[in-house]
């Protein structure tokens, strides 16, 4: 997919569909909290949701006390909707528009979280774009947790083809400097019922 068309697809999907009308709406991001909780953090913690969209994992973090939240998305549309239900408590994230593999990040993050981003990247370049700035933004001994289709999940997202994955192969995918910390699987209910399952990673990095 070329950059222009990559964005504009997401503008589209944020511009036209409500909240709950997207297959990957949660209302509760508990399988990312759980893991987040697991990479022990404090609230000066810095935590980034990569193609956070209009995600509620912000509102959770937010609440939780964390006061070094960042979401980034390739979709302005999906990071206004999630400011305009935050309302003023969106002052105290920080909201960066870019596309992750072209993205320089400013800072160093103890913990970068994916929920169904990296896993539209069916272009190997793109892949290795994600990983060069995921291993410069995480702080060593930081956290990194990427929530996939799994193997057995669906082959496609918002009519985009994605990549499956489970622990082994996102774990190749992502290469060294990562260690493996727990991984697990979950079904994601839609919000029309059906079950997508989902492959959690979570990683701790060592160099
Ligand atoms: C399936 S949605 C998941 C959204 C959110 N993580 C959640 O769990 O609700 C995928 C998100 O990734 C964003 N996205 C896709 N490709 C991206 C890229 N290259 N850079 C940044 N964001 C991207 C989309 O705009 C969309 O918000």
């Amino acid at each position: 997919m070329t950059d222009p068309s990559r964005k504009s697809h997401w503008e589209t999907v944020y511009t036209t569909k409500g909240e709950n009308e997207v297959s990957w709406f949660q209302e509760n991001p508990s399988p990312s909290l759980e893991l987040i909780d697991l990479a022990g953090p404090t609230p000066a913690s810095a935590i980034v949701d990569i193609g956070g969209g209009a995600s509620r994992l912000v509102d959770g973090l937010v609440a939780r006390g964390f006061k070094r939240v960042t979401v980034l998305d390739i979709s302005e549309a999906a990071l206004d909707a999630a400011k305009a239900r935050l309302g003023e408590r969106a002052s105290q994230v920080e909201w960066i528009v870019a596309d992750v593999t072209k993205w320089h990040p400013a800072q160093a993050f103890d913990i970068w979280h994916d929920r169904a981003a990296f896993h539209f990247l069916t272009d190997a370049a793109d892949r290795s774009a994600y990983v060069a700035r995921m291993k410069q933004a995480v702080k060593p001994g930081g956290h990194v947790i990427i929530g996939t289709f799994a193997l057995d999940g669906p082959e496609k997202c918002s009519g985009l083809p994605v990549n499956r994955y489970d622990a082994a192969s996102l774990a190749g995918e992502l290469g060294e400097g990562l260690e493996l910390v727990d991984s697990r699987r979950h079904d994601h209910s839609t919000p029309w019922n059906s079950a997508q399952r989902f492959q959690f990673c979570i990683f701790r990095r060592t160099a």
